[in-house]
């Protein structure tokens, strides 16, 4: 575009992080060859390599690269090498998204043609709908915060001003697709939960041609199961989003295929698959790349505005998956390399 050279931060992470990182980079190569779209990749330290090289999950540098990159690509985070670390991966990711400000991450649950048949539901209407997660607030960030052996405290807290901006991404994202946004809440309980409703209401009647609905956090995670064709832009807040988000991924037959996109208003986006570093399977090459391939297609819509590529991406991919090259976690016996090249073939072939 313009002959301008991108810069796209790489974080490999830990466990099957540069796995799905080499995939994910490898079809990012193939589908950009020739298209008139250039990019340097700044591959950095993060999360638990972080921590060995330079003993903090989000070192100064890493966060500074992130902050001059035009997007970032995140593989995944942490592990039980580090669970008793002073500073865990986990809280260099929370950091990056509090610095960067990426308090909107939404998450995409759809089922394509070709996906039916991984699905664990036995009947399938059309599935296609958002989680817009609340990313940089909430449980995860509330002081106090207080450990001790015979007690422990959190805190969930949020401001009027940080409910209304991620409600309006999830309306805005709804005018785009069909019509609909449902908060997820428990009002019937948490005072933050009240705040959410009251003031989803409000931006609601600012956009009269978008229907709303709320449901109690309990009853939305059976919803997700019985009839998730009635949902099209869910919103949340932080950690109601991080679990609900997981659920609707395997509705689609596995986690390993979901990516997602953290942004604010201005600034780089950063895109990661939703699940972690699996260090159940990490080592043997079995990983799931499709969640990672699928976040770089999420970037080159999202953030470089390039539809045909992120489209010839996902076209090969549901080719891929057509063909039943798969990975064993979608019932396939297929290595992370094989199905990662056979969608780069796919993207030569088109
Ligand atoms: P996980 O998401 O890593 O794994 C859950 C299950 O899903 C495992 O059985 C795993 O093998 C499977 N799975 C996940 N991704 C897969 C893929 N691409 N292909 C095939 N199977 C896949 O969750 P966990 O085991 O609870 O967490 C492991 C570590 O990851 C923890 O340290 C956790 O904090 C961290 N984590 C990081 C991120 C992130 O980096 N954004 C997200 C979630 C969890
Ligand atoms: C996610 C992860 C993170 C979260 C963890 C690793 C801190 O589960 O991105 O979904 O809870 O946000
Ligand atoms: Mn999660």
């Amino acid at each position: 575009m313009n002959g301008r050279s991108f810069e796209i931060a790489v974080l490999p992470g830990d466990y099957i992080g540069p796995e799905i990182m080499r995939a994910g980079l490898a079809v990012l190569a193939a589908v950009s060859k020739n298209k008139n779209f250039d990019y340097k990749i700044k591959e950095l330290p993060f999360g638990g390599a972080a921590i060995d090289k330079d003993g903090d999950p989000l070192p100064v540098n890493t966060l500074k690269e992130c902050q001059d990159s035009d997007a970032i690509l995140l593989a995944a985070i942490g592990g039980p090498k580090w669970d008793q670390a002073s500073k865990r991966p986990e809280a260099g990711l929370l950091e990056i998204r509090k610095a960067l400000n990426l308090f909107a991450n939404i998450r995409p649950t759809a089922i394509s043609p070709a996906m039916q048949k991984y699905s664990p539901l036995k009947q399938i209407k059309k599935i296609d709908f958002l989680i817009v997660r609340e990313l940089t607030n909430g449980i995860y960030f509330g002081k106090p915060r207080e450990e001790s052996e015979q007690a422990a405290l959190d805190t969930m807290r949020y401001s009027a001003t940080e409910i209304r901006r991620i409600v309006k991404i999830a309306f805005q994202t709804a005018a785009k697709r069909n019509h609909h946004v449902t908060l997820v809440d428990k009002a019937n309980v948490l005072a933050t939960s009240k705040l959410w409703r009251r003031i989803a209401n409000q931006v609601a009647k600012e956009f009269p041609e978008i229907s709303f609905d709320s449901c109690y956090v309990d009853a939305a995670a059976m919803k997700i199961i019985s009839a998730p064709e009635k949902f099209d832009v869910i919103v949340t807040e932080n950690l109601f989003g991080d679990i609900l988000s997981d659920e609707a991924a395997q509705i689609t037959g596995s986690l390993g295929t979901i990516p997602s996109i953290s942004r604010g208003d201005h600034g780089p986006a950063l895109y990661e698959p939703i699940h972690g570093s699996a260090p159940d399977i990490a080592g043997k090459g079995i990983a799931n790349p499709l969640s990672m391939i699928n976040s770089v297609a999420m970037m080159l819509d999202h953030s470089f505005n390039r539809k045909d590529l992120a489209n010839r991406i996902t076209d090969s991919v549901n080719k891929t998956i057509e063909d039943g090259t798969t990975t064993p976690d979608l019932g396939g016996n297929s290595k992370t390399t094989v199905v990662t090249n056979a969608i780069i073939k796919r993207i030569e072939e088109n």
